[in-house]
């Protein structure tokens, strides 16, 4: 989702915000633009790829001045061109304004301000914000940035140049992510870390209805009443080559190759002496005995983390467990009991539809128990309790490492909850423990595969019709079925080839109809009481026609006869097995996606962080 970016200091802020925004852009943005103020603000915009913005300020040879935003925009209102680019001004060029978020009120905001004579230049709802600044404005800017926080509504991240303040800038932020970037005679303004990554390692968190006056030598942080408000400086405490791609061509290969680490942090640090700490969660044993139902919401690859949660969860908890879609929870009025628990899922911690089911629940006085990626995120800081998955920064738009983190989360909350409610035999715990921290290793050990999953992609690309080369299946039966819709997404996502996840006693429902001549039928069949079942299956799209890869546990030598491919996952507990299973789909669809020339970290029309509905 959009990206902003804002410099205060001695140096020429140009190359910063350019520079700052190529750190933002896994975000995802169909346009960029920056302004900068020396003498008068000076603006450059335009439609496409960051590079052609830095082509246009090369040729204007560059931009004067050491004051200034910078804004990667992912249209909502109004289509993605040059004028619909952020930075936006006001009519009379006082008030200069990026945004992040929508103004749910713009459209009479910008009939009252047009009646008084105001003539817009955009379709977006931003410009609304700075000709109404503008329209305000009394010489005092804080005074002014409170009138128009009380008039606008929505979620907004904003940065705010004034041309009768030369030395400051101005932020304020509400239900959409903000950074202040603390440097040496320098400050800056982000949506997120990396962008200032290069030049400093300290920031605050700005919270909602918070103002920030930053200059160069200065940053002031005021509520909406102008009280001071005071910060603890956080200090980002992983590598600055890990928000690079280390050598990788993307950095969705690269995070694929992160997962054995990640999941030993995220898994590591939770067993101690055969026992499972979760943080310092506020649940209590009791809540957990007496839960009622847990609800899982999340949205995409989270939601899919979910669904293989649910199997886990009511397994070794007999708590009955529902998945939603957070976009879907927030309005068909979920039947929510005190005791219950809500488990929201998010790498990013800033998908608005599942912050907005994350307060549904709050609001109806369930708990709410979080998975997150990012730290200090809208969704960690708003939920009871957090457990963070501990991946690091994900910055290819198609998660990977972000869930099988989320899985091995559940994993952990599963078992501890299992174990306090005595729903696992001793001898069991004891095994899924030992199974569980074996897991990374066992994931390291798929990257074996590799260039059989490379030749495989290429294979398929080579072989058959336009019509079955775009269209795969993905089956599987319980627990892989859950994990073949991750499968199927990443497929779907990155390379454009379709590909549908279907429970595989669902396919003669219908569906097997789509089978014919050389489709690709993807086989997951892990499950020790469903193989020979999921064995049948591959029969019945074998006897139509289908190239039948099939992903099975090592030993399972006998699928040999009926597939015309197999890959091997080692042997785990039946409850894990999608964290290795998904594995080798990344990599084929990684792959494929090279082979098909696409831009494996930023699919079109995607964002890595969707903070809008
Ligand atoms: C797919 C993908 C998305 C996200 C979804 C939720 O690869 O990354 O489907 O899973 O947009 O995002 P978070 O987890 O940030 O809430």
């Amino acid at each position: 989702m959009c990206g902003i970016v804002g410099y205060a200091g001695y140096q020429p802020a140009a190359p910063f915000l350019l520079e700052g925004l190529q750190k933002l852009e896994y975000r995802g943005y169909d346009s960029a633009g920056i302004a900068v103020f020396s003498d008068k603000v000076r603006t450059m915009k335009s439609q496409g790829r960051l590079a052609t913005l830095r082509e246009k300020v090369d040729a204007a040879g560059g931009i004067p001045g050491t004051l200034g935003i910078g804004h990667t925009r992912w249209a909502t209102h109004g289509a993605p061109n040059d004028i619909n680019s952020h930075p936006h001004s006001s009519m009379t060029g006082r008030i200069t304004v990026v945004h992040n978020g929508i103004i749910e009120n713009y459209i009479p905001l910008k009939e009252e301000l047009q009646a008084e004579g105001i003539v817009f230049r955009s379709e977006t709802d931003t410009e609304v914000v700075a000709q109404l600044f503008d329209k305000l404005y009394d010489g005092d800017l804080v005074g002014t940035l409170i009138q128009v926080v009380g008039k606008i509504r929505g979620s907004y991240a904003l940065g705010i140049l004034c041309k009768d303040y030369p030395d400051t800038l101005l932020a304020v932020r509400k239900d959409s992510p903000m950074i202040i970037g603390l440097g040496e005679h320098e400050n800056y303004i982000a949506s997120d870390i990396p962008a200032v990554l290069d030049h400093t390692r300290n920031y605050y968190l700005l919270n909602d209805n918070e103002i920030a006056i930053i200059k160069a030598d200065s940053v002031e942080l005021l509520d909406l009443d102008r009280n001071p408000i005071h910060h603890d400086v956080y200090t980002v405490d992983y590598d600055i080559s890990a928000a690079e791609k280390g050598g990788y061509d993307y950095f969705m290969m690269k995070e694929i190759k992160e997962q054995p680490n990640a999941l030993r942090t995220c898994i590591g640090s939770r067993i101690q002496n055969g026992k499972i700490q979760l943080d310092k969660i506020r649940l209590t044993e009791e809540q957990i005995k007496n839960m009622g139902r847990i609800h899982i919401v999340a949205c995409g690859s989270a939601w899919h983390a979910a669904m293989v949660g649910k199997y886990v969860i009511e397994e070794l908890t007999r708590i009955p467990v529902e998945v939603d879609l957070a976009s879907e929870f927030r309005y068909r009025r979920p039947i929510l009991k005190p005791n219950d628990l809500c488990i929201t899922i998010s790498q990013s911690g800033e998908t608005a539809d599942t912050l907005a089911a994350l307060r549904e629940a709050r609001a109806n006085n369930v708990h709410v128990l979080s998975i997150v990626n990012a730290v200090g995120s809208s969704i960690a800081r708003e939920s009871d309790d957090v457990l963070y998955t501990m991946a690091g920064p994900e910055i290819a738009v198609a998660t990977t490492k972000g869930y099988t983190t989320q899985l091995a989360v559940l994993y952990l909350v599963a078992l501890k909850f299992g174990m306090i409610r005595d729903t696992i035999p001793a001898k069991l715990a004891e095994k899924l423990l030992h199974d569980l921290e074996a897991l990374p290793d066992q994931l390291e050990s798929l990257f074996n595969d590799e260039e059989a999953l490379k030749q495989l992609a290429k294979d398929h690309q080579a072989r058959g019709t336009e019509k079955t080369r775009n269209n795969v299946f993905i089956i599987g039966r319980g627990i892989d079925y859950g994990a073949s819709l991750e499968s199927s997404l990443k497929l779907k996502e990155i390379s454009y080839v379709h590909s549908e996840a279907y429970a595989a006693g669902e396919l003669k429902h219908g569906t097997i109809s789509l089978i014919e001549e050389g489709t690709l039928v993807v086989a997951v069949a892990t499950q020790k009481p469903l193989y020979e079942k999921l064995i049948s299956n591959v029969k019945e799209v074998k006897a139509r026609g289908a190239y039948v890869v099939a992903i099975v546990r090592e030993g399972c030598t006998d699928v040999e006869s009926v597939a015309d491919q197999v890959f091997y996952i080692p042997n785990t507990s039946d409850l894990f097995t999608s964290t290795l299973t998904v594995v080798p789909m990344q990599l084929f669809a990684y792959y494929t996606a090279i082979e098909l020339g696409c831009d494996v970290d930023k699919p079109r029309n995607l964002a890595k962080s969707v903070t809008v509905e």
